[in-house]
């Protein structure tokens, strides 16, 4: 997740020319971004190169990258007069540059390594639209889900039917794997989870094209796995927050799971960078269906040799 991204120079460079956007709607751009960490990192999977957000413009919000400050939303949605506003619109046809783009890149990758797609989950989604930014208490979101029910979930289940069409999209164009992001579940009770959030999550989940792996993955979920882990995918992504043995054992080892080193351990030395990868490692004691994974995005400052180094670290300790 976020392989590709300001930790690395020859993004940077393509960003000083390309407004994120555009960046994301040129499907050669989207490709060539996508394939660079592929080669310069030597990961073991490519994720496309796009954003959880894009799904929301088309619904006119006014979606905007402003410098430094990250995505907002210029007209959040705050009330059920709100919701009904929305602009319905159809994925397959107003998202199409991000299936042109999976082409391009399933074609450059020809099965090397797979093409992971994504979208971002039901709640990650609406929490966006409605506090238009990221947030620290997302009172706005859970003011919604406490006070106006009815209309929070005629948003979520708007949003889980596109989400669901988006993905078997990309799965169409070529996409071997499908992420869903739920990156800001962590900020609900257990019980919330379950209410507001979960069957959401388990309605895209269920409608994902059968055969195709999904990931499902979530951060500061380390109290809600059991949660998490009914609302499906057959790999559970985990963060740092939860040692991988407990949290595996958790979640139950019939599925997959993903993680889940701390992405600030890539500002130690290559050392002790290796020594947190092995411990990693020695808690999923080779059992089948662990992916090694940062427990959230790369972040801008890392330096990429450290980046490089765990993927060395990782392949040489794992190699059997
Ligand atoms: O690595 C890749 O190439 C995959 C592409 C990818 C991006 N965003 C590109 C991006 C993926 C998988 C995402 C997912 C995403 N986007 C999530 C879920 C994963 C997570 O990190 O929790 C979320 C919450 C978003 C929303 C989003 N987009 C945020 C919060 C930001 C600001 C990030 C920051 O570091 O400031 C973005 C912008 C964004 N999306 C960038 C990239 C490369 C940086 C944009 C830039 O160039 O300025």
């Amino acid at each position: 997740m976020r392989q590709a991204g300001r930790y690395m120079e020859d993004y940077r460079k393509l960003r000083a020319r390309h407004d994120f956007l555009d960046l994301c709607k040129n499907a050669d751009l989207a490709a060539e971004v996508t394939l660079g960490p592929v080669e310069r990192l030597g990961v073991d999977a490519a994720i496309l190169f796009a954003d959880i957000l894009l799904i929301l413009e088309p619904m006119g919000i006014g979606l905007e990258y402003s410098k430094g400050d990250g995505p907002v939303i210029r007209r959040p949605v705050r009330s059920g007069k709100d919701i009904d506003g929305l602009k319905e619109f159809d994925p397959a046809k107003e998202l199409s540059f991000v299936y042109d783009a999976v082409k391009k890149i399933s074609r450059a990758l020809e099965n090397k390594v797979p093409l992971i797609g994504f979208a971002g989950a039901p709640f990650t989604l609406a929490s966006y639209l409605i506090e238009g930014a990221g947030s620290r208490n997302y009172i706005h979101t859970k003011s919604l889900c406490y006070t106006a029910p009815e209309s929070w979930h005629r948003l979520m289940e708007q949003l889980a039917l596109k989400v669901a069409e988006y993905l078997n999209c990309q799965i169409a164009a070529g996409a071997q794997a499908v992420q869903l992001f739920d990156s800001w579940a962590g900020c609900l009770a257990p019980g919330d989870y379950e209410k507001f959030a979960l069957p959401y999550t388990k309605a895209v989940i269920d409608s994902v094209t059968p055969g195709v792996p999904v990931l499902h993955f979530s951060t500061g979920t380390a109290g809600a796995l059991k949660q998490i882990r009914a609302a499906g995918g057959d790999v559970i992504g985990l963060d740092w927050r939860v040692n991988l043995d407990e949290g595996w054992a958790t979640v139950g080892y019939d599925v997959g799971i993903q993680g889940n080193l701390d992405p600030v351990a890539l500002f130690a030395s290559p050392k002790e960078i290796r020594a947190r990868a092995a411990d990693i490692l020695h808690r999923a004691a080779g059992r089948p269906g662990h992916i090694f994974n940062l427990g959230h995005g790369v972040l801008p400052e890392t330096p990429i040799d450290h980046v490089i180094a765990l993927v060395d670290a990782v392949h040489e300790l794992s190699a059997r």
